[in-house]
């Protein structure tokens, strides 16, 4: 890789979050390119200090890390097709934009054949949430990508977290993540149906359900190992206790002629667990049930 002394870097995407790392980064003191296919959210950003390109070619000749965040991988590798033209020898392409592992590990694979190194993000903070000591900022890729772009990264957040040198872990964690949030979310707003029937305020609801989220989390992190460690025996929480908990958000459900999707889901899955003789150990025995 090319020694990154000087501080110049491109943006390819200028929506919400693309617009956010270029003001982070001119904020830094860097050299900043920008290109963006609407040419109007370019302006703030001239105003700025940045440097407009015509054409994505332009763009990638004029940084030494190259930053991409657009909406899709499909608009990400459109962009980036003409620059084949471009000189990207020694220089690495971050990509930001969300995907799955697939389209990372595609992406790399198109980067190195053209000499550049690569790495692929998860972003996960709002555009307001950049920057700081805490943003969330998981990074994978080859070590010989990530120490260059080091500094360029520590823009976006104080300590980006390198998960290893597969080009698509960023993508899993983005995903394993969102899984955790999504089901996580989906139980409270079937929670909030529950609440609506019973004629109790759902603000008051969310407001007791975040109460729980840290001593939850406290647990989510001991399941966890045990599913590392392959450890089912029972010590904290017994599979029959979801079974049994589970059914009865179904029955209740049924009741009160609310919407059964989501409890119809959970209570059959550990009816599953229940059936493959699960029930008398420790919850995370539930991953048995997802392997089988
Ligand atoms: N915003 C967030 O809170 C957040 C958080 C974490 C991760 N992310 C990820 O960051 C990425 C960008 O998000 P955003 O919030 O910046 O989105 P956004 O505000 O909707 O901006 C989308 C960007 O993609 C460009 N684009 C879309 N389709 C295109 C195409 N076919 N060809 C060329 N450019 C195209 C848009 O260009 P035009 O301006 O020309 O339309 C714009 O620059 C996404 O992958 C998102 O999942 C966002």
């Amino acid at each position: 890789m090319k020694q990154h002394n000087e501080k110049s870097a491109a943006v390819l995407g200028l929506g919400k979050m693309g617009a956010t790392l270029a003001k982070l980064l001119l904020a830094q003191g860097y050299g900043v390119t920008v290109w963006n296919r609407s040419t109007d959210k370019s302006v703030p950003l001239a105003e700025a200090g940045a440097k407009v390109a015509a054409t994505p070619v332009e763009a990638v000749n004029a940084g030494n890390v190259i930053v991409m965040c657009v909406h899709d991988y499909a608009a990400a590798n459109a962009i980036l097709a003409p620059t084949e033209a471009a000189d990207w020898k020694g220089k690495v392409l971050v990509q930001l934009t969300s995907g799955s592992p697939a389209e990372a590990e595609r992406l790399e694979a198109w980067a190195e054949a053209l000499g550049a190194g690569y790495l692929d993000g998860a972003i996960q903070a709002a555009p307001q949430q950049m920057g700081r000591e805490d943003t969330p900022l998981y990074i994978s890729g080859k070590k010989s990508a990530w120490e260059p772009a080091l500094p360029v990264l520590k823009t976006f957040a104080g300590a980006p977290e390198w998960l290893g040198e597969g080009a698509g872990l960023a993508s899993s964690v983005d995903l394993a993540t969102l899984s955790g949030i999504y089901g996580t979310l989906m139980g409270f707003f079937h929670g909030a149906r529950i609440m609506e029937h019973a004629g109790f305020p759902v603000d008051k609801y969310a407001g007791l359900l975040t109460g729980i989220l840290s001593t939850f989390g406290e647990f989510i992190k001991y399941e966890g190992q045990l599913v590392h460690e392959n450890r089912f025996a029972k010590t904290e929480s017994p599979l029959s206790i979801s079974v049994d908990a589970s059914a009865r958000i179904l029955e209740q459900a049924k009741d009160a002629g609310i919407n059964s999707a989501f409890p119809d889901y959970l209570a059959g899955m550990f009816r599953r667990a229940a059936d493959m003789g699960l029930a008398d150990e420790e919850l995370s025995a539930m991953i048995k049930v997802l392997r089988a």
